[in-house]
């Protein structure tokens, strides 16, 4: 099991809020994640003109994962193991609900996200999860 440098993802996640697009709800967002292959991956909010087009940081950091620039390296299925998620000031923030369901998609209810409550599961921010089970169990 790789070890979580938790102060070294809020510092990943602190420099990619810098990087953030934000300019329709001055709300930077910054997230990082250490993966089970070893990397850490990062992603901004990037917001759009028209307005809901937006995209969460959450959703450039699985972008990442799957895309980044070490792409050929990379595990075939890379898992998210720890993910943190920050506001403007570096503080831990809740991904939203839809974010959840993104992380879980590529986390599972193992991954640890660093919450305004400290370390929780996904099992915990996203209880009773839908997920690919789902899918299968029900064909
Ligand atoms: N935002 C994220 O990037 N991640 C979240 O989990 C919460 C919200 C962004 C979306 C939008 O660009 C801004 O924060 C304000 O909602």
């Amino acid at each position: 099991m790789t070890q979580i440098d938790w102060p070294a993802l809020r510092a990943a996640a602190r420099a990619a809020m810098e990087r953030a697009y934000a300019p329709y709800s001055g709300f930077p967002v910054g997230a990082a994640a250490l993966t089970d292959d070893g990397r850490v991956v990062t992603g901004c909010n990037v917001e759009n003109a028209s307005y809901g087009l937006g995209l969460c940081a959450e959703c450039g950091l699985v972008s990442a994962l799957y895309g980044g620039a070490a792409g050929a390296a990379r595990a075939a299925r890379p898992r998210l193991v720890a993910v943190v998620v920050v506001d403007r000031h570096g503080a831990a923030l809740m991904p939203c609900g839809r974010c959840r369901q993104v992380l879980w998609e590529h986390g599972g209810p193992g991954m640890l996200l660093e919450t305004v409550r400290g370390v929780r599961s996904m099992a915990e921010v996203l209880p009773d999860a839908f997920g690919a089970g789902d899918l299968t169990d029900r064909a």
